[in-house]
């Protein structure tokens, strides 16, 4: 079986991503920022026979990146997951980040996890990927991010951490494609996570369900993609 490692595994979808594979029977390593608090994820690994492992990981601090790399040196991940994300202040204030109101710091702190965290994984576990049978890099997107199909404001700070996020994918998918590593850009659907909200109309079962679905779709010659979890493809 398929070996993932997922950031931000504690909760919503990255918790999804590892219960839905890991009863498929993939090894996973499921990083969580906080492995205490994450008492869904820790059941999971409990039940997992071994087949799931926790790991301690802020995306947020390269040193925990590194460190991690080094760890797992020598063990092929088929798929790598860049999962962990945050919305900024959108939420906590119901700030929804409009012309006229940015508060810059956070914007500084959603640029760091959204866009600059994903690459230092990539970086960190090129060796890895390329090692593995799928040699995938799975990027956690949005439509938000999307130029194409931008049709309203607001969610500056989310909207061009992701629209940053995207450009990477399809750079990465340039400089790494003759080692054979591929990336695929996912938008999950508005799901009702905690960044969701209760309000979302799609559940993290049936996002997650679409996504598997997506990436078993892939090619083995595909990269640089973006695709919705209803197998739609997305401009960038
Ligand atoms: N839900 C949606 O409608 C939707 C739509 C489009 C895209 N997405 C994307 O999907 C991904 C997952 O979102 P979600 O809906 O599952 O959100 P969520 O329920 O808010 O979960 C976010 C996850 O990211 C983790 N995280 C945040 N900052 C981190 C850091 N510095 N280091 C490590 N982990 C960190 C959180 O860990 P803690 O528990 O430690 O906070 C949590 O596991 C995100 O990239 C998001 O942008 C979501």
């Amino acid at each position: 079986m398929p070996t993932m490692l997922v950031t931000g595994a504690s909760r919503g979808l990255g918790l999804e991503m590892v219960r839905q594979y890991g009863a498929e029977g993939w090894r996973i390593h499921a990083c969580a920022r906080s492995p205490d608090a994450a008492t869904e994820l820790a059941a999971l690994a409990a039940g997992s026979g071994g087949a799931i492992t926790v790991h301690t990981l802020d995306v947020g601090k390269p040193e925990q990146i590194a460190a991690l790399a080094a760890e797992l040196a020598g063990t092929p991940i088929d798929m790598l997951v860049n999962n962990a994300g945050v919305l900024g202040h959108a939420i906590e204030r119901q700030e929804p980040g409009a012309f006229g109101t940015i508060d810059y710091d956070n914007w500084m702190q959603v640029h760091a996890i959204n866009t600059m965290a994903p690459l230092m994984v990539a970086e960190a576990f090129v060796d890895h990927v390329a090692a593995s049978e799928m040699k995938l890099m799975f990027f956690m997107s949005t439509r938000m991010g999307s130029i194409t199909v931008l049709d309203e404001g607001n969610f500056y700070p989310y909207r061009s951490s992701k629209a940053a996020l995207n450009l990477l994918v399809k750079a990465i998918s340039i400089d790494l494609a003759a080692r054979g590593v591929r990336t695929l850009a996912v938008h999950p659907g508005w799901v009702s996570t905690d960044m969701g909200s209760a309000a979302a109309p799609v559940t993290p079962p049936e996002s997650i369900a679409g996504i598997r679905r997506v990436v078993a779709a892939y090619g083995a010659d595909e990269t640089g993609r973006f695709f919705q979890y209803d197998g739609e493809e997305l401009p960038w």
